[in-house]
């Protein structure tokens, strides 16, 4: 319990983070690799170069000390960072770890204004914060073991199928190596895939959502290859996986975790909107209710440039023939003449459309792709007053906001 005067200290110290948040951060980043290196197998370089991560632990260190007497109010937001610390294998003894360097961040960036009693303030805090991750990781681990088929940490499994769905993105199936059966999961959820890449120095893990229906023999995952940009360069794990991962191969996989899921127990219409690769929770999803015989309305929308770039067309195509209630609606923003009569909307999804294509705005809206496009999509149904009870969306990658001008 921390005391009073802890708790005053740590709030008046808030506004002191906003302003400095990122750069402790980015200097806590610093400190932990030079200390400890061996955590550069764990962490994502391409979200460490673009600054995502030290956002979003600036953000979730901001939101902890504002709450640290209510620590339940944040609780969503702490499950949510446990599904991802769970996925990644984060232990207990590297609690410590972080707590050291991000004090000793905390220290330098502030200099003289960082007092012995802030910084006590801060230790405590940052204790009382961990504890309660500890925790609620320690369950998760627990229910992903004894699950049927589950396991914690990581677990062989071998390419059995790669299979190419578009110019850009590829499917992989994967089934253990152990021969032993494999946990269910929640449509919507996401696996960590850990794998040596020759040439590269540390270990890669990156979280890629199931694409398909539980109760398969196999995980599948369909990955977009990320080619080099102007604002980017080319995703290390993704190039090599499509280029260089052949069949018959063996990788490491996490149990499946995440809370963006669809909620099998609602019947009320569902829409899954989605644009590029942000298409394959929403498959999982589409798959999983037509599997399970669904009564419910479903509507599946996904943006795409063109026919080149559209995954998984016929196989979706397939899934919504065999349930009454369920239609596809495909929007190209710029599709070229091989794509005539092949999709619905021209341009980008707007309210008159999707008004047109959605039968019941009493529906529950699940959207996931790139961000600018999800804050589109968010701000089009709030626009049409659709209640933000009935809205559920996903990063991939770091979490942020939808708040775009
Ligand atoms: C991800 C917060 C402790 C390793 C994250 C994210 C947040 C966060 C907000 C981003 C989640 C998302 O993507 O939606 C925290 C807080 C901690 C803590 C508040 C302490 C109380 C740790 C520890 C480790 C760790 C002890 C282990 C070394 C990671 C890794 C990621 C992550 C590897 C994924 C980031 C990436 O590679 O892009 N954490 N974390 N975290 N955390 Fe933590």
């Amino acid at each position: 319990m921390l005391s009073e005067k802890t708790i005053s200290i740590i709030k008046s110290t808030v506004p002191v983070l906003e302003v400095h948040g990122v750069a402790i951060t980015k200097r806590f980043y610093q400190l932990l690799f030079t200390n400890h290196p061996e955590l550069m197998n764990v962490f994502n370089h391409a979200n460490q170069r673009q600054g995502k991560q030290q956002a979003a632990l600036a953000n979730a260190v901001y939101a902890a000390a504002q709450y640290i007497d209510k620590l339940e109010t944040i609780l969503p937001a702490v499950k949510q960072i446990a599904h991802k610390h769970r996925s990644l294998g984060i232990t207990a003894d590297q609690y410590p770890i972080v707590g050291q360097n991000l004090l000793q961040a905390i220290k330098e960036v502030l200099g003289d204004a960082a007092t012995d009693e802030i910084l006590d303030a801060w230790a405590e805090a940052y204790g009382v914060i961990a504890s309660v991750f500890i925790s609620v990781e320690a369950e998760m681990y627990q229910e992903a073991e004894q699950q049927q088929g589950g396991w914690a940490g990581y677990r062989a499994f071998r390419v059995e199928r790669k299979v190419q769905e578009s110019s850009v993105i590829t499917s992989f199936y994967f089934v253990p190596q152990d021969g032993g059966s494999i946990a269910s999961f929640k449509p919507g959820q996401y696996v960590s895939v850990k794998m040596d890449i020759p040439g590269e120095k540390n270990t890669h893990i990156r979280q890629y959502s199931l694409s398909d229906a539980p109760g398969k023999p196999y995980y599948r995952i369909s990955v977009k290859r990320e080619d080099t940009l102007p604002s980017k360069p080319a995703g290390v794990v993704s190039v090599y996986l499509h280029e260089q991962m052949k069949e018959g191969e063996v990788l490491w996989l996490s149990a499946p975790a995440g809370d963006f899921t669809l909620d099998l127990e609602d019947i009320r219409p569902v829409v899954l909107i989605s644009g590029g690769v942000g298409l394959t929770p929403m498959v999982s999803m589409l798959n999983t209710l037509v599997d399970t015989k669904t009564d419910r309305q479903v509507t599946f929308i996904h943006a795409a440039q063109n026919g080149e770039y559209h995954a998984l067309k016929q196989q979706v195509e397939e899934k919504v023939s065999q349930t009454s209630g369920a239609a596809a609606h495909w929007c190209y923003s710029n599709p070229t003449v091989l794509d005539t009569g092949a999709f619905h909307k021209e341009g980008y999804i707007d309210l008159p459309w999707l008004q047109k294509v959605i039968p019941n705005k009493d529906a529950v809206f699940y959207f996931c792709g790139p961000v600018p496009f999800m804050a589109h999509i968010n701000r089009l149904l709030l626009e049409w007053n659709v209640p933000a009870e009935q809205i559920h969306y996903e990063f991939f990658g770091p979490s942020g906001s939808l708040d775009q001008p």
